[in-house]
């Protein structure tokens, strides 16, 4: 692989969940190029197959190659797991790959072992079960409590991130058996960090509530450094390509990252 550090990190998601980790990662890196994609097009992606996931990635990270990019991170827990492999083998050495799951391992494993760990994310990623193959095979006494919570991704993605729906969502999937007992909850998709407060309100501060961003960021800070490809430039490019134009997508990232940011259409499906 031969980079230059100003090369951008090319950011992926179904919609306006990424924006979570590209967040952290641009506090983390304040120097890095950025590009993002959001497939609002398709979005949710944690319903589908995970054919249709692989076939989404696969074109997104062509999209991102074509633009150079040093690193591709994929910003999705769904995709995480249906794609990450496929990517890696297909383009792992063309380019750096970072899922947003692996992380979240590596943090689990140090902090939790033998506690009880709850888990929500979409329906692709808890019956894909890569969490509990992937804490099982580093053996530390984790148990894993997963539930599927996929109206909760699309009220975010439409915005809804301060509403009572919410709440009401968070008291109707929270208050399953499964999730008696635990110790922390994994928000396993980027949307969720966006309700995190009403989150960690619902359990009235008695869970710890593992929002992945800051872990994900912090792995790519690595990744860059082992490379040597941090970039100690200033910041020529930030740039969020929709593949449809979403008032909701638009206002979260002006949300995000302030109103002079710019959200471009890309018809990446035409
Ligand atoms: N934010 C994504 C995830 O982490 C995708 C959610 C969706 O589009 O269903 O899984």
């Amino acid at each position: 692989m031969q980079f230059n550090s100003s090369q951008p990190i090319g950011i992926f998601d179904s919609g306006i969940g990424g924006l979570t980790v590209a967040k952290a990662l641009i506090e983390t890196l304040p120097n890095e190029n950025i590009i993002y994609f959001g497939d609002t097009a398709h979005c949710p992606w944690g319903d589908k197959s995970q054919e249709v996931i692989q076939s989404y990635a696969l074109k997104i990270t062509k999209m991102l190659l074509e633009r150079n990019c040093k690193l591709i991170l994929i910003a999705c827990n769904s995709a995480s797991a249906a794609a990450f492999d496929l990517l890696q083998a297909q383009f792992g050495e063309q380019v750096l790959i970072l899922n947003v799951i692996d992380p979240v391992i590596d943090f689990l494993v140090k902090k939790y072992s033998n506690k009880n760990v709850g888990l929500i994310a979409t329906k692709l990623t808890v019956n894909s079960k890569v969490y509990d193959t992937k804490i099982a095979e580093r053996q530390a006494g984790i148990t894993l409590h997963s539930q599927a919570t996929p109206l909760l991704t699309m009220a975010i993605e439409e915005g809804f991130y301060q509403h009572d729906i919410i709440d009401n969502l968070l008291k109707i999937y929270l208050s399953d058996p499964e999730l008696n007992n635990i110790d922390a909850l994994v928000l396993a998709c980027t949307h969720y960090p966006l309700v995190k407060d009403k989150i960690r309100a619902f359990y009235k501060n008695k869970v710890d509530i593992i929002d992945a961003s800051m872990t994900v960021a912090a792995a790519a800070h690595s990744l860059l450094e082992k490379h040597n490809l941090l970039h100690v430039g200033s910041k020529i490019l930030q740039h969020f390509y929709i593949s449809d134009y979403t008032t909701s997508f638009a206002d979260s990232a002006r949300h995000f990252f302030g109103s002079d940011v710019v959200i471009e259409y890309y018809p990446l499906w035409k």
